[in-house]
């Protein structure tokens, strides 16, 4: 798995992707996230795998154990280099996650990799409070969540920059730590909430960043990738 920025493309149909890409001349680690994925359906996989790009399908599958497991074993053998489930869900369901795309990877290939979302980016202490009933702060929430999804054997999880270090402390190095809500500066930040530059976050402990509309909605594409590119490994 690179660990390149991964690019969300979050786009309607096939063609705006492929419009998106033609003027990349590298390969790319991109996200599929619901919005294509439910118009396009598991083609637009194979072909990005195709073109040799890496693939983090961002389905956040939470549902009850025996059907996460099913859409596991599927998902598997889509050929997606790494899937995610809602931390939520559980620690039986993040098992049988992980046991369906155990189950559905074909014998000498790696499982793809597996990560809980803990608690959305676009997600705030108060609504998370109010809304969700979780009377302690987020990173509280986050943590534990983080913690629950590791004793499960998944292999990371998606977070928010602001939350990554304690991830880190608590979980080691070798946990992924996948934060979007990236911004190239702090006033631009959309519907997210828990937002962070690039250099920040790897300063604060991010092991993958995933970048969308600071890519996707650019006037240059290429030039804002490579931008991002390069602070992120100068500051590796
Ligand atoms: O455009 P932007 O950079 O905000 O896109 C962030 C991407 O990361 C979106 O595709 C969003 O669905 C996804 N994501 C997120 N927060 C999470 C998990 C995934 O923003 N906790």
């Amino acid at each position: 798995m690179k660990n390149s920025p991964i690019v969300a493309l979050d786009f309607a149909s096939a063609e705006e992707v492929y419009q998106f890409l033609s003027p990349f001349e590298q390969t790319l680690f991109v996200k599929v996230g619901m919005e294509l994925y439910l118009q396009e359906g598991p083609s637009i996989v194979y072909k990005l795998k195709g073109m040799g790009h890496d693939v983090f399908l961002d389905l956040k599958l939470h549902d009850i154990p025996n059907t996460v497991g099913q859409a596991m074993k599927g998902l598997a053998r889509l050929g997606a280099d790494l899937v995610n489930v809602h931390a939520a869900g559980g620690k039986a369901m993040m098992i049988a996650a992980r046991e369906g795309l155990e189950a559905g990877t074909t014998a000498g290939n790696k499982r793809p990799a597996i990560i809980g979302v803990t608690q959305l980016t676009s997600t705030s202490e108060k609504q998370m409070q109010e809304e969700q009933l979780i009377q302690t702060s987020i990173d509280v929430s986050v943590v534990h969540y983080a913690k629950l999804v590791k004793s499960a054997g998944l292999d990371g999880v998606v977070c928010s920059v602001l939350e990554a270090n304690k991830i880190l402390d608590a979980c080691g190095n070798e946990f992924l730590r996948v934060t979007p809500g990236i911004r190239l500066s702090e006033g631009e930040a959309h519907d997210q909430i828990r937002v962070a530059t690039p250099s920040n976050a790897r300063i604060l402990g991010s092991s993958h960043i995933v970048v969308g509309r600071a890519i996707t909605r650019a006037d240059n594409a290429v030039q804002a990738y490579e931008n991002i590119l390069k602070v992120w490994e100068e500051q590796a």
